[in-house]
């Protein structure tokens, strides 16, 4: 079948391990069960990916790409959760020591077609496009349990999303704004700036910049680059949830007098679970919110996105169609 997968892990020139070709067809195993891609979604995990993070060269050729919305074996228009775990385990999937992300050890969603154990579709919000579905499964699902489950925010609390362009920010833009939060973010980029503000933030300001207020939470995927800000912007007794460090998780300042002596919180997180998912498709319906799409490409142009993703040219999702 026609797929997108990485055949060499280049940490330097990512893109030089790319290949759009041809891979067998999947096997699903007792548990298991075949989604027909109809659009798959690009997120910073498949740049990491061919850099070799989180996928040793052992495991190659590996089949890209964590999300996707498509078809299951019944016809039903679904949305594939990209967190797989044992099949011991019971509980939140997010935290089982042995889970992997689709494309870290079992092929992704860069296919015609994927497989996943059974528990691992979710059925499509009825109001979304299989492009705006696509969205969901990481930077959406990623954002949402940051935002909903982690945070500790309250309506009318504040809320500071660092590197408002990324997948996972414009997420967190739009559903802290639909959520009842004071929204602030913070783009390298003027025209990103703007963007954020057509999209819910209240104000975006320039990455670094003093916040007219102090907030309650910050979302923080962008590491090195912002960490001191983030740390900097919050209140006592406040909280940041991390969930990336694009630009590297070594910070010149890692402020922990600040930390400790404002008694604030640092919260990681991790994805989101199935129940989270399911529960962020009905706030969507419920809300009428739709996932931001920078672009929808065919599938075989997946390069280009991707390269828009390294070079940091996105504003939202890009979203590969078959
Ligand atoms: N833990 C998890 O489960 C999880 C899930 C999803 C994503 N992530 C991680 O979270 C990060 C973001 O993911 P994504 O898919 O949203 O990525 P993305 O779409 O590539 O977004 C990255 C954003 O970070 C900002 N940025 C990058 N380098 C920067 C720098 N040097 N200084 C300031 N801002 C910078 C940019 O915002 P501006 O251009 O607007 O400044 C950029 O748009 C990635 O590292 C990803 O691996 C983790």
């Amino acid at each position: 079948m026609f797929a997108v997968y990485a055949d060499q892990i280049n940490p330097e020139s990512p893109l030089d391990g790319l290949v759009v070709g041809d891979r067998p067809e999947p096997q699903a195993p007792e548990g298991w069960t075949t989604v027909t891609v109809k659009a798959a979604s690009i997120n910073h995990h498949d740049v990491w990916s061919l850099r070799g993070v989180g996928l040793p060269a052992d495991r190659l050729p590996m089949i890209l790409g964590c999300d996707a919305a498509g078809l299951d074996e019944d016809g039903n228009e679904v949305v594939v959760h990209a967190v797989i775990s044992d099949p011991a385990w019971r509980g939140d999937e997010t935290l089982d020591p042995k889970r992997s992300l689709l494309s870290e050890r079992h092929q992704g969603t860069f296919a015609e077609r994927v497989t996943v154990p059974t528990r691992n579709v979710v059925a499509k919000p009825a109001g979304l496009t299989f492009a705006e579905a696509a969205c969901l499964p990481t930077a959406w699902l990623t954002a949402y349990r940051m935002l909903f489950t982690q945070s500790g925010l309250k309506q009318g609390d504040s809320v500071l999303v660092q590197g408002a362009g990324g997948g996972v920010a414009t997420a967190a833009i739009t559903l802290a704004r639909a959520a009842g939060f004071r929204v602030y973010a913070t783009s390298r980029d003027e025209e990103k700036r703007q963007r954020a503000v057509e999209i819910g933030a209240h104000e975006a300001f320039e990455s670094g910049a003093r916040l007219p207020s102090k907030v309650d939470a910050v979302i923080e995927t962008v590491g090195a680059a912002t960490w001191s800000h983030s740390v900097k912007s919050m209140r006592p007794g406040g909280t940041i949830v991390i969930a990336g460090a694009t630009s590297g998780d070594a910070p010149s300042h890692a402020e922990l007098t600040r930390i400790f002596f404002q008694q604030m919180r640092v919260h990681g997180s991790t994805m989101g679970t199935r129940d989270e998912l399911h529960a962020l498709a009905q706030f969507m319906d419920v809300t009428g919110t739709k996932p931001l799409i920078d672009r929808e490409i065919p599938m075989a142009d997946a390069a280009e996105g991707l390269g828009a993703v390294i070079d940091g040219s996105v504003f939202g999702k890009i979203v590969l169609t078959l």
